[in-house]
C-alpha cells in the first residue's frame, strides 16, 4: 500500500474513533434579550471583557468530572444589561427552554461554560435518549452541585431571555389557588423541572408533548399511570428522552394536582 493511502486511511480512522470530542464554530454568539433590548456578543468579545475561570465539576448528564472554561453568569448578565430581571429563560438549539429564578444564579453559582480542557469550543458529547448531542455553543453549569435536583444544565444554549415569569408564561399559572395548596406546590415543581420540555396551553418547552390542550393529560392517562411515568419513564420506554425524576411520591401527586387543575383552565391553541 502506498504511503498516501496509508496516511489517508490513518486519518479516516482517527476521524472515526474520536466522536466524543468535537470542535465547533470557534467564535459563537450569545444573545441576551431583556426589557432594554436584544444584545449579542461573540465569544471573543465576552473573553475580552470577562474573567475566565476553569472549574472541574461532575456533569450530571455524563456522571463524570469535566474541566470547563467558564464565565460567571452574573458577570455575563451585568455586561449585557440584564441584571435586574426576575427570571431567566435559557433557549437551546434543540427547542429546550428552561426557566430559573435569577436568585439561583448566585445560589447555585451558575456559570457559562464555553469549552473543555482549556480549549474553547471543545465538548464531550452528551447522551440524549438514543442519540449523542454536541452541547455547543454554550452550557450553563452549576458550580454548586449540592442542589443539583433544582437545576438541570441547559446545553446547546445560545440565547438568554431575562423576563418576569408571569409576563412570559401567563397561561401556565394556576388561578384562584392559595400559595400553600397542593396545586401551587405542584406548579412550583412543574415550573422548575417540567416546563423546560413541556408546554401547558402551548406555553413552555418544545421537547416533550403539550399537556393541557385540547385534552389535559389527566383526561386520558390514569393517575396510576402518571405516578409510575413521573417516577421513571424508562419503566415504559427504554432510553426515554424524558429523564427519571427524583420527586417524592407526595411531590409527584402535587404535580398531578397542578395538571388536573389546569384541565379547568384551557386557553390558547
Ligand atoms: C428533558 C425533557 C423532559 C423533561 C425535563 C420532562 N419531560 Fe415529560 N416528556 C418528555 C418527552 C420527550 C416525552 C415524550 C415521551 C417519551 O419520552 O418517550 C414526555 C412525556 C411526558 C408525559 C406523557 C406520557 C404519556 O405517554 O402519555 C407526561 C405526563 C410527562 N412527560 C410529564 C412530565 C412532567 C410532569 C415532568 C416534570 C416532573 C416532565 N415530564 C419532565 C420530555 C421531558
Amino acid at each position: 500500500m502506498n504511503a498516501f493511502l496509508t496516511r489517508s486511511i490513518f486519518a479516516l480512522a482517527i476521524l472515526l474513533i474520536s466522536p466524543s470530542l468535537f470542535a465547533q464554530s470557534a467564535n459563537p454568539t450569545l444573545t441576551v434579550d431583556s426589557e432594554r433590548g436584544s444584545h449579542s456578543l461573540s465569544l471573543d468579545e465576552l473573553r475580552d471583557s470577562l474573567e475566565t475561570r476553569e472549574i472541574e465539576v461532575i456533569n450530571p448528564d455524563l456522571g463524570r468530572p469535566i474541566r470547563y472554561l467558564t464565565f460567571s453568569l452574573a458577570d455575563v448578565l451585568k455586561l449585557m444589561g440584564a441584571s435586574n430581571a426576575e427570571d431567566l429563560v435559557f433557549h437551546c438549539l434543540d427547542g429546550y427552554q428552561s426557566s430559573t429564578a435569577v436568585a439561583n444564579v448566585a445560589k447555585l453559582d451558575l456559570r457559562l461554560a464555553y469549552g473543555e480542557d482549556g480549549i474553547p469550543g471543545q465538548w464531550s458529547l452528551i447522551p440524549t435518549g438514543k442519540t449523542m448531542t454536541n452541547p455547543a455553543p454554550f452550557i450553563v453549569v452549576s458550580a454548586n452541585t449540592s442542589d443539583s435536583k433544582v437545576f438541570s444544565w441547559p446545553f446547546q444554549m445560545n440565547r438568554i431571555e431575562a423576563v418576569s415569569f408571569a409576563s412570559k408564561f401567563p397561561l401556565v399559572l394556576p388561578t384562584g389557588v392559595s400559595a400553600n395548596s397542593a396545586v401551587a406546590r405542584g406548579f412550583t415543581i412543574f415550573r422548575e423541572q417540567c416546563l423546560k420540555c413541556h408546554s401547558v396551553n402551548l406555553q413552555g418547552g418544545e421537547v416533550g408533548p403539550e399537556l393541557n390542550i385540547p385534552k389535559n393529560i389527566t383526561e386520558y392517562r390514569s393517575t396510576n399511570f402518571l405516578r409510575q411515568w413521573l417516577h421513571d419513564p424508562n419503566q415504559f420506554r427504554a432510553r426515554a428522552r424524558m429523564p427519571p425524576t427524583e420527586l417524592t411520591p407526595e411531590e409527584i401527586d402535587e404535580v398531578i394536582a397542578y395538571l388536573r387543575h389546569m384541565a379547568r383552565h384551557k386557553q390558547g391553541g
